[in-house]
């Protein structure tokens, strides 16, 4: 059984204030590395933290540039929120529902098993 299988339907990662506005971050939810990034319109996204292309976390070589999570090691895009990589839209990153609760937390809910 895969670790997220594991976990309550919602899991909190943090405070909606402990994140910069399209700063990625590492985050965790029951052990699963995620990389959370907070919207300028204050929406979140959240994907497991891994580029698909080397598994590097994209909560440190990520990047916000307009609307795409661009990962500063080979420069490959995701579209944001899709997570799709723009070149190649059949390559996505795992993405997590997200949810901020009237309390300013944030909430994740791992991916459906395919
Ligand atoms: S490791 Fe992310 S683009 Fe190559």
């Amino acid at each position: 059984m895969a670790e997220s299988e594991t976990l309550p339907a919602w899991v909190d990662v943090g405070a909606l204030e402990g994140l910069g506005a399209d700063t990625p971050t590492a985050r965790s939810a029951g052990g699963v590395p995620l990389v959370v990034v907070r919207r300028q319109d204050d929406s979140v996204v959240a994907y497991l933290d891994a580029c698909p292309h080397r598994g590097v976390p994209l909560s440190e070589t990520g990047r916000v540039l307009e609307d795409t999570l661009v990962c500063s090691v080979h420069f490959w895009r995701f579209t944001l929120p899709e997570g799709r990589q723009t070149h190649l839209p059949d390559i996505c990153l795992q993405r997590w529902a997200t949810r901020v609760t009237p309390a300013g937390r944030v909430e994740v809910r791992a991916p459906s098993p395919p």
